[in-house]
């Protein structure tokens, strides 16, 4: 793609080491200098990385498109940049009007109410991984982490003994180095299984229905006809990619940040109503999903930039997240922060379908380590962060000590085969 007419030019690669040691530093630099503008990675792309820009462009359905259109990019999922070798998935892919047929779908399984009915269940996830490391002393507290991929699997009705796959298969698809083994293991061997796994269970529970989210999905109905298996298929996959990696690197961060500021930890420990604004200020501030892209589909002036039809576009919610114009302190966490208009799961059609289960299972995990586990102490030296961190930022390996504390789950609690090993090291 020529860059003719695309100004301002910028270098800037947000899958490179350099971005990845200084993701702050990287957009901040671009915000005060070009907030709109052109990077020729990738195939060309523009990036969006002040408040108002980002905003404006996610509300902007009619140019600003996340469908998955072959003839810009070639194939593959189409909100990143460069597309990820994945199957098309629902409803993040399509525009209004198509685009509300199937978010009227998914909006009941992910409402505050079925949130609530599956609370116990994320209880359960979290004080059994908390079991798990609790009586040694040390652990890696990143296996914490493993509690959104088996909440996420369980909720929809996959079977738990193999929510590692899913989980080490899609944060392989966007945190690897594409030319690395564990992502070609991901994409020729995890997500393939994943994938026939999924389409089974599809069918199986059509034929059967049972009480789980796949079963309600297959029996939804689509513009007045029955939602085809494949339709389920997208959207779930789509649940299991959304569900998995994002939560966990919040939450991996939050305990991170939480051990470097130990009068923050020690206000939540004594306070722990006050998680649910703690939790909107993690989300600002460590914004787990970067930045996701757009096609143009309308030739445009936008913010003084000239767009062409199939330019591709990223929209860096992190950097609005740090956008002094929108927030005041922007690179300190105030835990009391309200209103807190985040930009963590989007904003217009497409914001998150899932941030109240995202929410509420971070909720849950973060207050059982503060409660259980609450003198923590990471071993900064042997940290270790996903290699790529321009699509999920976070933290891979979290070596810690603690206290010793005892199970609070009974034997058998768990079905056998199901093990809390952490998948991604
Ligand atoms: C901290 C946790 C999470 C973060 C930061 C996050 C972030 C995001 C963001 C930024 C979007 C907007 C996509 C766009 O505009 O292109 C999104 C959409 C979505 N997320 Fe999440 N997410 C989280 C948790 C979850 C969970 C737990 C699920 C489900 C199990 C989920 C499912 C979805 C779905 C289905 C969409 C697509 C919505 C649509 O296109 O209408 N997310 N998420």
């Amino acid at each position: 793609m020529s860059t003719s007419g695309r100004c301002p030019v910028v270098h800037f690669d947000h899958h490179s080491q350099e971005h990845a040691d200084d993701t702050v530093g990287a957009y901040r630099r671009l915000r005060e200098t070009h907030p709109v503008a052109w990077s020729e990675l990738y195939g060309g792309f523009w990036v969006l990385s002040d408040y108002e820009s980002v905003f404006e462009a996610a509300r902007d359905d009619d140019v600003f498109s996340s469908q998955r259109l072959d003839q810009y990019g070639g194939p593959g999922l189409s909100v990143v940049i460069p597309k990820t070798p994945m199957h098309k998935h629902i409803p993040i892919e399509l525009d209004p009007p198509e685009f509300r047929s199937y978010r009227k779908v998914v909006n009941p399984i992910a409402s505050p109410a079925a949130v609530a009915k599956v609370e116990d269940m994320i209880v359960k996830w979290t004080t059994w991984f908390v079991d798990e490391l609790i009586e040694s002393g040390e652990a890696d507290l990143a296996q914490v982490i493993g509690v959104p991929a088996i909440c996420t699997i369980d909720w929809l009705g996959l079977p738990v003994e193999d929510w590692q796959v899913y989980a080490r298969s899609h944060q392989a698809t966007l945190a690897e180095p594409t030319d690395s083994p564990v992502y070609r293991r991901a994409v020729e061997v995890d997500l393939p299984y994943c994938s026939e796994q999924m389409r089974q269970t599809i069918a199986a529970r059509a034929a059967e229905p049972r009480d789980d989210v796949i079963s309600y999905l297959v029996q939804q109905q689509v513009d007045d006809r029955p939602i085809t298996q494949e339709e389920v298929f997208s959207i779930v996959e789509l649940l299991v990619s959304g569900g998995v990696g994002t939560t966990a690197s919040l939450v991996s961060q939050a305990l991170v940040w939480l051990h470097e500021h130990p009068d923050v930890r020690r206000e939540l420990i004594d306070d722990p109503s006050l998680l649910d604004r703690a939790i909107e200020e993690f989300l600002r501030y460590f914004s787990p999903t970067q930045a996701l892209a757009r096609t143009v589909l309308q030739e445009t002036e936008f913010h003084g930039c000239p767009m062409h039809v199939g330019d591709r576009a990223l929209l860096a919610w992190s950097s609005a997240n740090r956008d002094p114009a929108q927030f005041t302190d922007p690179d300190e966490v105030d835990i009391h922060r309200w209103p807190n208009r985040h930009l963590a799961f989007g904003v217009g059609v497409h914001r998150c379908a899932g941030s109240h289960f995202g929410k509420r299972m971070a909720k849950e995990m973060l207050a059982q380590v503060l409660e259980r586990m609450p003198d923590y102490a990471v071993d900064l030296s042997g940290l270790k962060r996903y290699p790529r961190q321009g699509v999920n930022k976070g933290w891979q390996r979290i070596p810690a000590t603690f206290t010793p504390g005892e199970r609070r789950l009974p034997p058998g609690a768990v079905p056998p085969g199901v093990s809390a090993a952490n998948a991604r090291s």
